[in-house]
């Protein structure tokens, strides 16, 4: 693999053709916030402590245009002002208090008990097997279920539900097409207005009825409004939960000294969990539009301008993280970015970390030696970091 000085951060092969980290850890050094060219160009912010203060300042830096550079770079999200994702201050604000009551502890607690019978029983079931696709035994049941479960989604909906958000952000295929994920996007939000018609009508004890009945601002929610905001936690609660669970057991395979640390107790479940989360940084980035001029690093930038925030270079930031590049399971503390900072942290992160804890613990009890036994196919995207398959073998 090359280490390139320059890298296409639009190019979703680039960072699987590329080491990624040594480029990083060269832009920190060097040029920490950079203007990327292109039409439009757009700024790259790398370090920890400048990823973190754009987070920060919502004042300054709007998500209202898109928050994902591909979606920046082809003229903006539709779903601003609407989804909470993409949504300022004051109606973020009332958004997020509206989904914060739908995410009570009583569900919440009830989802995570669904989630370790769910992962205990997985796990057990493909311990007993040889040779198996991790991805798709095991990761690709758990969030997608536990995301269908809040928001009670029928069964026999669920796997083209998953289907759909796989093409919707990433691909699994480096030829792919973008129309392919803009009807997909499409297709999540059909189906969700139709849903939440429904429950409208005749709500039940789940989160979509609590969305569509309740009120954000002095008045409901619309039903593209309720759509796209059960669209986001899809979208949020499925893809980086998937990917982050697919990291944790190949770098554990790969640091067989660190499993075997877990799994006699001298590593925690929960700063392992901390670790796993820095080392996947499932979204590498998230990206802004500047309100205003402003300075970010000693650099000038204009009102406009768009500004993307690398996740997955804050969080190998050796002013922050000692040898950053070591898996340290007992890392503490860990100020990785991996949920974000600030009045957009991820609304899912209890539910995140619920699910990697789940896993961990139920493979420290039936698995003692992790295998990786063939290729691991990785996903092209410059969004979404991680792989796609992971032919594994549990002893
Ligand atoms: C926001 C990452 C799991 C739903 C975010 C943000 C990040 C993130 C970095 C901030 C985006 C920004 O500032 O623009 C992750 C990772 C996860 C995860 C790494 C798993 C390991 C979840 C889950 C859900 C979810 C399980 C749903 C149940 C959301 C939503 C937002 C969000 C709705 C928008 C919050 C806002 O704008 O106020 N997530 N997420 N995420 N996440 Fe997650």
């Amino acid at each position: 693999m090359t280490t390139p000085t320059e890298l296409d951060l639009t190019d979703a092969t680039a960072f699987v053709r590329h080491d990624a980290y040594e480029f990083w850890r060269d832009v920190r050094k060097h040029r920490p916030v950079y203007w990327h060219e292109g039409n439009p160009g757009f700024w790259v912010v790398a370090r920890h402590a400048d990823v973190l203060s754009c987070y920060a300042d919502v004042r300054s830096l709007s998500s209202a245009r898109g928050t994902v550079l591909d979606v920046l770079l082809s003229g903006g999200d539709s779903a601003g002002g609407k989804m909470l994702a993409v949504t300022d201050r004051p109606r973020h604000r009332e958004l997020r208090n509206l989904m914060l009551r739908a995410f009570s502890p009583r569900v919440l607690g009830a989802v995570e008990e669904k989630v370790w019978e769910r992962t205990s029983r997985l796990i057990k079931t493909v311990a007993r097997q040889g040779e198996f696709d991790f991805a798709a035994e095991v990761a690709e049941h758990i969030p997608m279920n536990t995301i269908c479960d809040l928001l009670s989604i029928p069964e026999a909906d669920r796997e083209k539900l998953l289907r759909w958000n796989k093409l919707a952000l990433s691909s699994d295929d480096a030829e792919s097409d973008r129309l392919d994920s803009l009807e997909a996007r499409n297709e999540i939000i059909g189906y969700f207005m139709d849903l939440a018609r429904h429950r409208r009508g005749d709500p039940g004890d789940d989160v979509i009825s609590m969305i569509a009945t309740a009120e954000a601002g002095g008045r409901p929610l619309t039903l593209e409004e309720v759509a796209l905001n059960c669209y986001s936690l899809v979208l949020g609660g499925d893809e980086s939960s998937r990917v982050s669970a697919i990291c944790a057991v190949k770098t554990f395979a790969e640091h067989p000294a660190q499993w075997r640390a877990l799994r006699e107790g001298s590593a925690a479940i929960d700063t392992a969990v901390e670790e796993v989360l820095r080392w996947a940084t499932p979204a590498m980035h998230f990206a802004r539009t500047a309100t205003r001029d402003m300075r970010i690093g000693g650099r000038q930038v204009r009102a406009g301008d768009i500004v993307t925030l690398w996740n997955t270079s804050a969080n190998n930031d050796e002013e922050v993280f000692d040898q950053p590049r070591r898996f340290d399971p007992t890392r503490s503390p860990n100020k990785h970015l991996s949920f974000g900072h600030g009045p957009h942290f991820c609304v899912g992160a209890f539910l995140g970390r619920a699910e990697l804890r789940a896993l961990l613990s139920a493979l420290t009890e039936s698995v003692a030696e992790i295998e990786v036994c063939g290729r691991p196919a990785p996903i092209y995207s410059n969004f979404l970091n991680g792989y796609a398959s992971l032919p594994v073998a549990f002893r």
